[in-house]
């Protein structure tokens, strides 16, 4: 019998955030980053060094419970409008904001973006520098033609995301049309840079099952491509770290740096 794709309420009844972190995030030996967390803070300061993608304000769409993805984006813009679909995130990453002592630690990664931006002895300001920035924390739903309704966001130079996608989407039709409700989101000219996985069909945090959307690269840049955006880079990684097949199935990670025609 097929599973059935995983409900927004099993979401919201079962998703862990204190598991997701200690599964997904926390580092080995205390400084060596995962495949995933090194792919997605590498190219993003890539691209946010290199000048092209910077202005007022970006949005974080799907945030989950985490941060890392932000560390390089909060050098660029004035203004990060952070969101998740659950509140039990939303809460979690509330607490790293204010400093909770109860705050995941996200130091190792902190210290790592650093060193990529050659300032590796502030790690403390640039925690700090993020906090500032972090001007909101939202509810998103990417299932909702306004995915913030009842809140009306202001086009944005920029909406990132990072693993999520996969999630609330079916098939890849479904993951299309969110692309093209994101557009209402992003200014003409403004920048979608997405970055996930390929081929993945489950994934689980802590004892709790869920699926995923899987699709291969081609069907992820045609979607692009049938959503109206122009396709300004993609980078494509294989899996090669293979020790955990049992908490998640996919082969390989994806960054998309698309725009949205003038
Ligand atoms: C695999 S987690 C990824 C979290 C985080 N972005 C990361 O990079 O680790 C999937 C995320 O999708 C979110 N999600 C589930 N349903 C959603 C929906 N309908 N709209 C937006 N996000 C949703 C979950 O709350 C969760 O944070």
């Amino acid at each position: 019998m097929e599973t059935p794709f995983t409900s927004q309420q099993t979401y919201i009844d079962e998703f862990s955030p204190l598991d997701y972190l200690q599964t997904y995030y926390v580092s080995k030996d205390g400084s060596t980053l995962d495949e995933w967390t090194e792919f997605v803070v590498r190219n993003l300061h890539e691209t946010f060094a290199a000048g092209g993608v910077r202005g007022d304000t970006v949005i974080d769409f799907g945030a989950g419970p985490t941060i890392y993805h932000l560390l390089s984006a909060c050098e660029v813009f004035d203004k990060i409008i952070t969101s998740d679909f659950l509140a039990q995130n939303r809460a979690e990453l509330e607490k790293w904001l204010k400093k909770d002592p109860k705050a995941f630690d996200w130091t190792p990664v902190i210290k790592y973006v650093c060193e990529l931006e050659g300032n590796r002895e502030n790690y403390q300001q640039k925690a700090e520098k993020l906090r500032s920035k972090v001007k909101e924390v939202l509810k998103c739903d990417a299932l909702k033609r306004n995915p913030y309704h009842p809140v009306v966001l202001q086009p944005a130079d920029c909406l990132l995301t990072c693993l999520c996608l996969e999630a609330p989407c079916e098939d890849v039709k479904s993951f299309c049309n969110v692309l093209k409700n994101f557009k209402d989101l992003i200014k003409p000219g403004g920048h979608l840079l997405i970055l996930s996985v390929l081929k993945s069909s489950f994934y689980y945090v802590g004892d709790k099952y869920f699926t995923t959307m899987c699709a291969t690269r081609e069907e992820i840049e045609e979607a692009f491509k049938e959503a109206g955006y122009e396709i300004a880079k993609a980078v494509y990684g294989p899996r090669n770290d293979k020790s955990r097949p049992d908490i998640t199935d996919y082969d390989g990670h994806y960054y998309i740096h698309a725009r949205k025609p003038k």
